[in-house]
């Protein structure tokens, strides 16, 4: 057991912002979180909460006294955009005394990446996930109104992570030494199929889910009907059409840095179960 050390999460609402506070927590470290609302948000208890926005960063000193690791997000915003006050937040974390950083990669050069990969002065390690289960929630409505899955390139492969095996990284990585310098790529421990996803899924919730394959045309016309922007759009046809070799290869890291096998999506799809049951 490493000594309790207090760290400070950043996109602690978030899908793996949380998994990181959970794993801090279970690991027995003190956990302060960032959030732009306080009121909204709800925490375990014994976390710190303390209120900030991360593109307004000279509010943010009081958030770093006192902590020995920071987590950061790259972006700020519903639209994902890339945070111009990375290296200001570097400056201010440094003049707090981080130690260690870990950020969460955000799938693009950011100016907050770049002011942490040029900081010698820090222990920085950069997590790279490839797709989260989580995404499969997306499937949820579907699933529960119709018990149809709509989607193309269906014979895609992902190594996707569990959420909650990136928030043990990051708090290893965050409370302990040995990882400085590192970029991991974090995966799941197999490579599937959306298919394969779907008969996981309808295992877990004890029903059959039909999966029906869309071409290009017809998924544009389904994500713009849901709303998703034109340069969200342009990136799912890119990445499901051609996923990056990094994005379909298992990458051991999970094992390697916290010396437990990484979470299979039967797991995910046993623990989200519930979400996938119809409504009464
Ligand atoms: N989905 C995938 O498959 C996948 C795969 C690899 C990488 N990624 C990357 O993962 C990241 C998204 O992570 P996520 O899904 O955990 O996030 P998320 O669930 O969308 O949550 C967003 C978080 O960002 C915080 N936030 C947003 N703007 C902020 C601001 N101006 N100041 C302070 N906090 C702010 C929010 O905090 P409050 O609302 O509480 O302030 C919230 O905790 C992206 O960079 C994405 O590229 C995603």
């Amino acid at each position: 057991m490493t000594q309790t050390q207090r760290i400070l999460v950043t996109g602690a609402t978030g899908t793996v912002g949380r998994q990181v506070v959970a794993e801090l927590l279970a690991r027995g470290h003190e956990v302060r979180v960032l959030t732009r609302d306080a009121a909204k948000a709800a925490f375990p208890a014994g976390v710190e909460v303390v209120e900030g926005d991360l593109t307004e960063s000279d509010g943010l000193a009081p958030a770093l006294e006192g902590v020995s690791g920071l987590h950061l997000i790259t972006f700020g915003g519903a639209a994902f955009t890339p945070l111009e006050t990375g290296p200001r937040i570097l400056e201010l974390a440094r003049s707090a005394g981080v130690r260690r950083i870990t950020v969460l990669h955000g799938g693009g050069p950011t100016p907050l990446e770049d002011a942490v990969r040029a900081d010698d002065g820090v222990d920085w390690t950069v997590l790279k996930p490839v797709e989260f289960m989580a995404n499969a929630l997306e499937w949820a409505d579907g699933i529960t109104a119709s018990g149809e899955v709509r989607e193309p390139f269906v014979a895609r492969l992902s190594a996707m992570v569990h959420e909650g095996d990136i928030g043990a990284v990051a708090a290893v990585a965050l409370t302990e030494e040995g990882h400085a310098g590192q970029e991991y790529v974090i995966t799941g421990p197999e490579v599937l199929t959306v298919a394969d996803k779907v008969k996981t899924i309808a295992a877990a919730v004890g029903r059959e889910i039909a999966l029906v394959e869309l071409t290009e045309e017809q998924a544009v016309e389904q994500w713009r009907a849901a709303y998703l922007p034109e340069d969200v759009i342009g990136f799912l046809l890119e990445v499901y059409g051609n996923t990056p070799e990094a994005g379909r290869t298992v990458s051991g890291t999970v094992e390697k840095v916290t010396g437990r096998p990484a979470r299979t999506f039967a797991q995910w799809a046993a623990e989200h179960a519930d979400a996938f049951r119809e409504r009464s």
